[in-house]
């Protein structure tokens, strides 16, 4: 009998920065669950040889630089060409940089918002034909608590923004896909334990940071999830805060 839960079997999942971190912890989950992957990476040749299991059909490594929009488009063709379909596209691609009121350059809040929020943007504008196609297509897209509150003033103002952006462009997607079964969620995990924090101010310590594994446990989950099971937004965190 159906528990109503999704199959992993036969779907595809693309998965940005799946190279290292908690992308590559997602991809390894959803690998090991039965998906077949599509890893967007800067360096093909570096996640070849660490990734693992390529040899099975259910992998590909595709290049992908959140700031090349060439390179988005030739991703989604590539995976299309290989699986034939996209059932769900996980936007983890991401950087912190410290910005703040003080900083008269705007490189790094440039380069946040291109990584953080335009390629995003740019890969559900690309995917969603696709996952729409499919009839239960999934968009889980890594914020952050970052992009439900505004922390303390040790805080990247810059990071803050475009998490909270995040957030938006997840509902309007949501909006797009709705009546074709597309699904969408903003994932918003407190400090996890990968170099993304390193030297960052004001976080949680080392110690209690959560493992890469428990946020694609929580991927693993809203893609079983089937379509009159929708989570707009899905908070994880490591402290205590009023409604996070
Ligand atoms: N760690 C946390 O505490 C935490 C908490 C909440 C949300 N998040 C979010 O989770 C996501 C993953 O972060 P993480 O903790 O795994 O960080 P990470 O260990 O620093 O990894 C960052 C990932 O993003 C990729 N990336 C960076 N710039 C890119 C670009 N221009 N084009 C393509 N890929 C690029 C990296 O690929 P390369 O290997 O090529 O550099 C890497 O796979 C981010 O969106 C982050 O904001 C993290």
């Amino acid at each position: 009998m159906s528990d109503g839960l999704l199959a992993a079997a036969g779907r595809v999942v693309m998965i940005s920065g799946g190279g290292r971190g908690i992308g590559a912890a997602i991809a390894r989950r959803l690998h090991a669950d039965g998906y077949s992957v599509s890893l967007g990476v800067r360096d093909v040749k570096r996640v070849r040889s660490t990734f693992g299991p390529c040899d099975d059909g259910r992998v590909l490594i595709a290049h992908f630089d959140a700031t090349l929009a060439t390179t988005a488009q030739g991703w989604v063709a590539e995976t299309v060409g290989r699986f034939g379909r996209i059932d769900g596209l996980i936007n983890n691609a991401g950087i912190l940089r410290q910005v703040g009121f003080q900083d008269e350059d705007e490189t790094a809040l440039d380069e946040m918002w291109r990584i953080n929020v335009i390629a995003p943007f740019r890969l559900i504008r690309l995917a969603l034909p696709h996952l729409r196609k499919v009839g239960h297509g999934r968009i889980v897209n890594i914020a952050s608590t970052d992009g439900k509150r505004y922390r303390d003033a040790s805080s990247s103002v810059g990071y803050a923004m475009t998490k909270h952006a995040v957030i938006a462009l997840s509902h309007a997607a949501k909006f797009a896909g709705w009546e074709h079964g597309v699904r969408v969620t903003a994932l918003c995990p407190g400090a996890v334990d990968t170099e993304l924090l390193a030297g960052v101010p004001g976080v949680t310590p080392a110690a209690g940071r959560m493992k890469p594994e428990v946020v694609a446990a929580a991927v693993s989950f809203l893609l079983s999830l089937p379509d009159n099971a929708s989570v707009a937004e899905m908070p994880i965190n490591t402290r205590l805060e009023s409604t996070l």
